[in-house]
């Protein structure tokens, strides 16, 4: 079976959330279980710098105003999925992120941009810009993908058979309706069933309308994006696919995250040997500046900070949690109005509330580690990974009962022995209900051989890729009905061997 992945980032070469952990880890587990997997990606910079073995495979005319396309094939390190790249250097290497300039701005021509991605990905799949494979399956991500489904379908002859994962139904990628034309799809696309949306075009609609399968990165997300509170205006498309729409949890990467081994922490540990993890605490405690308390409970968040993910609940709650001795260590990036606010509130407290504004991959690691718990106060996530990685650090997550945190996180309730539970849920998005949660979490922490086991629980927890990736080799199954057995054993091609 020749799987397609397409996406705008994947770890750790292009990275601005859980997406590129995903696409850094998933397509190569499905290739672990028997499938050709390739994976396309634009050739934006840090990419097109990583490529090694660069073959040169088929250079298109003008398309998309993009001037001089050079598909091309190679390996980058730490994938070892061969990688299709698409360079176009007007549209792709330029300063700044994957979707935005320097200073945040949308770039003005993401219409071609991700247009571009959705169009060579359905001629790759097509076997027309690579005469040595064709795709059985595109597995397309996000908006940025969207649009492969739509391509794919007005292709005449088509084989290849779609599956959409969304991440976050409220990123639509919005293009005015006037632009449609530059699609060079059918007209009939533009309707309300299709790419239309409020007057506007959404490549993620393209992706919900035409993939033969959705599936979204969670059980749980998967049926809250059938209401009319999740939806994001999209929950009458979602329902009118019904069966088509699977929830699939994502996993950890161990080569990523593992905190025997992991690369970016002062010490290591693990659930039988958890000395190191005391190291890293104090490590990181001074690091931050935060008063070098053994026993003071340390929350961390490591998030974007948006309003997605809840950071005005923990605002909310702090006052009363630092007054009861908690610390925290924050590091994020996005709303300059709650980057403010964190910072306002540790420049007042300064031993007890360490804030971080910028992306760090090496500090994201040391604050897991090195915290006691982290914090997930979202009002929605469709999964989530940092409670992933709390859980297989021994950092108790403490969660909002919804979506992929629902579903990955059990509840240490007061009233039980400390037999049950990973961590700390509440239910409300409200100050009030994170402030109960984590002086709940400072009751236990309070009772050190209680949270030791709760602590040995949530490192026994498996959250692996290969789960992941056999629930996706199955529904790429289910559509193309093929049995199981007649999958061969994965080996590279001949070309990039
Ligand atoms: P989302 O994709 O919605 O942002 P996830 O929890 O799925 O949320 O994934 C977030 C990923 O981005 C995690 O790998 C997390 O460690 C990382 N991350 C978030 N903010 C930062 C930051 N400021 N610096 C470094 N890593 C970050
Ligand atoms: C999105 C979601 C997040 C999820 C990630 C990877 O960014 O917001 O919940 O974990 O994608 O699937």
């Amino acid at each position: 079976m020749r799987v397609l992945h397409v996406a705008a980032e994947c770890h750790p070469l292009v990275k601005t959330g859980g997406l590129a952990d995903v696409v850094g880890a998933l397509p190569q587990a499905i290739a672990e279980l028997g499938a050709d997997v390739r994976l396309l990606l634009p050739g934006l910079p840090q990419i097109a710098d990583a490529l090694q073995e660069r073959e040169d495979l088929y250079t298109l005319g003008p398309l998309f105003g993009a001037g001089r396309i050079t598909l091309c094939r190679g390996l980058v390190p730490s994938q070892s999925v061969p990688l299709y790249m698409i360079d176009a250097p007007y549209l792709y290497r330029r300063r700044g992120g994957p979707y935005q300039d320097q200073d945040g701005t949308e770039w003005s021509d993401n219409l071609q941009r991700f247009a571009l991605l959705g169009w060579i990905a359905a001629h790759v799949a097509a076997g027309e810009l690579d005469p040595t494979w064709a795709a059985d399956v595109v597995h397309a991500h996000d908006w940025h993908a969207g649009l492969a489904c739509a391509y794919l379908k007005a292709q005449p002859g088509t084989r290849a058979k779609t599956v959409f994962t969304v991440h976050n139904l409220a990123f639509q990628g919005l293009f005015p309706a006037a632009e449609f034309g530059a699609l060079g799809l059918p007209r009939e696309m533009l309707q309300s069933q299709a790419l239309e949306y409020h007057g506007k075009l959404s490549f993620l609609k393209a992706g919900l309308a035409y993939a033969d399968r959705i599936t979204t990165v969670s059980p749980t997300y998967a049926t809250e994006i059938a209401t009319h509170e999740f939806g994001c205006g999209m929950d009458g498309v979602i329902r009118h696919r019904g069966a088509d729409v699977f929830g699939i949890l994502n996993g950890v990467d161990p080569s990523v995250w593992n905190p025997q081994t992991d690369a970016h922490l002062p010490a290591h540990f693990s659930a039988r040997s958890p000395a190191g993890k005391k190291r890293c605490k104090q490590a990181l405690q001074s690091e931050m500046g935060l008063a070098e308390e053994p026993d003071a409970p340390l929350f961390a968040l490591v998030s974007r900070l948006t309003h997605q993910k809840g950071v005005d609940l923990l605002l909310a709650a702090l006052p009363a949690l630092l007054e009861r001795g908690a610390q925290f260590a924050v590091l994020g990036a996005g709303d300059p109005g709650l980057e403010e606010l964190l910072s306002g509130a540790s420049r007042a407290r300064p031993k007890r509330m360490a804030v971080r504004i910028g992306y760090d991959e090496a500090l994201a690691h040391r604050l897991i580690a090195g915290s006691d718990a982290v914090l997930v106060p979202s009002r929605f996530e469709p999964c989530g990974l940092t409670q992933l990685y709390g859980l297989r650090y021994g950092t108790l997550p403490v969660v909002r009962k919804t979506g992929g945190l629902a579903d990955t996180v059990v509840d240490a309730v007061d009233s039980a022995a400390a037999d049950v539970g990973t961590g700390f849920v509440f239910d409300g998005a409200a100050g009030p209900e994170l402030e109960a949660a984590v002086l709940r979490a400072m009751r236990f922490y309070r009772e050190p051989e209680r949270w030791r086991s709760l602590m040995r629980r949530a490192m026994a927890q498996d959250f692996s890729w290969h789960e992941a990736a056999r629930r996706t080799l199955t529904l790429y199954d289910a559509l193309l009905g093929v049995p199981r057995e007649a999958l061969a054993p994965h080996k590279p091609s001949p070309a990039l061997a």
